[in-house]
């Protein structure tokens, strides 16, 4: 099964990207994730990519739909996928149909923007497995130390309050049509997203199994 994740920064996506990979055994291909392994890693990718994901703006297209391709290509993506963070722009979403791949479900994950900010300033990452936390509704075990591989967790750059204004105008403006785009396909299946972690899984994979 492919699915797409769609939603705001700080939705969620990541965190039920993280369930869904559980239930359905298929890997998580989060663009986010890669972006900010080429910028660690000090690629030319990442070179390009690290300007526009400081300031809260999309990396181009050419970019990202590049570093896409290559991944789906992988043999563990053969049997399905979880789309989280791709597509972000309608010429995103028409360069995925241009490589033949069928996508079966897309579920936006719904939160207001209020929320969204509140969640951001108490999120955890660890850079190096990509886990995601939050200092009050997802703490890790042991504070600042991630749960998967045991390394440090840290406040995302792009996090910081005037950044998340403007990812989320960035969402409005280049990502919301996306919910036309695959609702005239007859694939998009909107879930709002609750107050505890838990409750959002369960609809997500309600909407992943219906
Ligand atoms: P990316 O990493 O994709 O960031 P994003 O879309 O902004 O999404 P986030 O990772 O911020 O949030 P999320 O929805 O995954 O939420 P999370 O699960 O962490 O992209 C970063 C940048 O890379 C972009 O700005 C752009 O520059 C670039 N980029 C990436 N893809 C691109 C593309 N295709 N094209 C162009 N540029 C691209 O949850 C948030 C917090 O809330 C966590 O702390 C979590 O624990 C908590 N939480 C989650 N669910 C709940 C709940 N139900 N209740 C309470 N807390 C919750």
């Amino acid at each position: 099964m492919n699915i797409i994740l769609l939603g705001a920064p700080g939705a969620g996506k990541g965190t039920q990207a993280e369930v869904i990979c559980k239930a359905l055994n298929i890997p998580t291909i989060s663009t986010g994730n890669m972006l900010r392994a080429a910028v660690k890693a000090g690629t030319e990718y990442g070179l390009k990519a690290k300007a526009a994901m400081d300031a809260g703006d999309l990396v181009s297209d050419d970019i990202v739909i590049g570093i896409l391709k290559d991944r789906i290509a992988e043999p563990d993506a053969q049997n399905g996928f979880i789309l989280d963070g791709f597509p972000r722009t309608v010429p995103q979403a028409e360069a995925l149909d241009a490589m033949g791949v069928k996508i079966d479900k897309v579920i936006e994950i719904y939160v207001p923007d209020e929320t969204i900010q509140q969640r951001l300033s108490g999120r955890r990452v660890c850079l190096d497995c990509g886990a995601t936390y939050h200092t009050a509704f997802k703490p890790s075990k042991v504070e600042g130390v991630c749960d998967v591989c045991g390394k440090p967790i840290v406040i995302r750059k792009d996090d910081e309050p005037a950044t998340v204004i403007s990812r989320l105008q960035t969402y409005h403006k280049s990502t919301a049509p996306l919910k036309d785009y695959y609702g005239k396909q007859g694939k998009l299946v909107t879930v709002e997203g609750q107050d505890k972690v838990e409750d959002t899984s369960k609809l997500v994979l309600e909407a992943v199994k219906a």
